[in-house]
């Protein structure tokens, strides 16, 4: 039996629970953001999130085999590896709407729209992936970007500050690089989709800046410190140059947090 969410932050859950990676997708792209938010509601976890299909296998970061992207293999690995990304990056958004409660309607909108740009750009990246001859599930993959779901799940501020504006500004670093990879290696279609995502990825890191703020205002913490202390208590991953600083500006990081990356 299918039971019609009567509120948009229970209709996060639909997608989020879902396993077949395709179907979470289409179903993040269908949540109706007509529904009332009901932002007050404690929503109990319903357990088995998120839902995952049986493959991709997942390993440890450290773990991941890199395949020469002079072979057709290899460039679909790197393909793969960017639409597990982007399918975590649905489930990221989604779990934020339904577990914190209180928060003003725009919040849990905004997450809504970012899961479902996410669920677009992991389709984007799966249809790609058969054009070349393989699917999501073929490769391995890592477990990092949930973990620090799970580590911040008690703490919206903590869960801000190090997923979108920590981890998902990591990707506007790593974007120019990998799409000059997979150009290099004659991919233009891979090329013009990174481009695309990465329009978008500036708008979900600039949206974690926004409500950062605005929870570091409402608690009256100094957001730079604050951060700092996010980065030790939930040892976050150390961010590495290149920065991205044109995006990282576009997405509303202040020049003070652009002089202290990497500290
Ligand atoms: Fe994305
Ligand atoms: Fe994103």
């Amino acid at each position: 039996m299918v039971v019609t969410p009567i509120s948009l932050r229970q209709a996060a859950l639909l997608p989020l629970l879902e396993s077949h990676a395709v179907r979470k997708a289409q179903l993040a792209l269908a949540i109706d953001t007509r529904l009332p938010v009901s932002a007050q509601e404690a929503i109990p976890n319903p357990g088995g999130i998120p839902g995952r299909p049986d493959r991709p296998i997942l390993v440890a970061h450290t773990e991941m085999r890199h395949l020469s992207l002079a072979t057709l293999e290899g460039r679909a690995a790197l393909v793969h590896s960017i639409a597990h990304i982007e399918l975590n990056a649905i489930d990221l958004a989604l779990d934020v709407v339904w577990r914190f409660a209180g928060m003003p309607d725009a919040f849990y909108l905004d997450w809504v729209q970012i899961a479902k740009e996410e669920a677009k750009h992991f389709l984007l990246l799966q249809k790609h992936l058969q054009s070349l001859g393989f699917d999501y599930g073929d490769f391995p993959a890592h477990h990092a970007l949930w973990q620090m779901a799970e580590r911040t799940q008690s703490d919206l501020l903590a869960r801000i500050g190090l997923v979108p504006r920590t981890l998902e500004a990591r990707g506007l670093d790593a974007s120019p690089g990998v799409k000059n990879k997979l150009v290099s290696a004659g991919d233009m279609v891979a090329g013009q989709i990174l481009d695309i995502i990465l329009e978008e990825e500036i708008g979900h890191v600039a949206a974690g800046n926004r409500w950062y703020r605005f929870i570091c205002q409402e608690r009256g913490l100094d957001p730079i410190s604050t951060y700092s202390e996010l980065i030790q208590t939930y040892k976050a991953p150390k961010l590495r140059a290149p920065y991205n600083l044109e995006a990282r500006r576009k997405a509303g990081f202040e020049e003070e947090e652009l002089n202290r990356l990497g500290e």
